[in-house]
């Protein structure tokens, strides 16, 4: 369980010190194409999008041939009255002949009960690792939400009542 921190290096840390990662960064102090660039010279293989808007515009962008990209969330868009513009990826689309698929978890709804069967097994044995940010308190939910949104987490947001 961690405090709220708004330290972001300290994420970039987490996930290379702790969780094994090769290479991780700052998506605010770095530009995404040239770290995309160091990280994967080829490209990436794969995408799993929480993000949505510029960001991803620059991952797909940067993407190899034949990629394959999985569209879970669009959270860089979710406290916008106007769903903000980005850069097109058509033309990486159709070039690299990349596939994408968005998904919402209720598609597996009838393993619900094996999924988290399985994911207290691997959290038990330490296969996953994983931190939380916890705000006490149903009250403050808006203000966990806004921090989640501004950065202010380091792992999943949760909201103990
Ligand atoms: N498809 C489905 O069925 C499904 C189901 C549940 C959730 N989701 C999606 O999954 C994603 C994660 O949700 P969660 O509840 O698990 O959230 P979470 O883990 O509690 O935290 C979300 C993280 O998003 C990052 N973030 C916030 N604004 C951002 C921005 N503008 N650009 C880049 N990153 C940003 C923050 O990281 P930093 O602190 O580093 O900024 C934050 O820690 C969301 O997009 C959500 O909508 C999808």
């Amino acid at each position: 369980m961690s405090e709220p921190t708004n330290d972001d290096d300290e994420k970039v840390k987490w996930l290379k010190e702790e969780l094994g990662f090769h290479h991780a960064f700052n998506y605010k102090t770095n530009d995404v194409t040239e770290a995309l660039k160091q990280a994967a010279p080829d490209g990436a293989d794969v995408y799993f999008d929480n993000v949505g808007g510029e960001l991803s515009s620059a991952v797909i962008n940067s993407m190899r041939e034949w990629g394959h990209i999985s569209v879970c969330g669009s959270i860089s868009g979710y406290n916008e009255s106007n769903l903000p513009k980005a850069t097109i990826i058509q033309p990486a689309a159709i070039f690299k002949q990349l596939r994408m698929e968005g998904f919402l978890y209720s598609r597996w709804h009838n393993r619900w009960e094996e999924g988290i069967t399985q994911l207290t097994q691997w959290v038990r044995e330490g296969k996953i690792k994983y931190r939380e940010t916890v705000t006490e308190g149903f009250q403050n939910t808006p203000k966990a939400f806004a921090g989640m949104l501004q950065g202010g987490n380091l792992g999943k947001a949760v909201v103990k009542v």
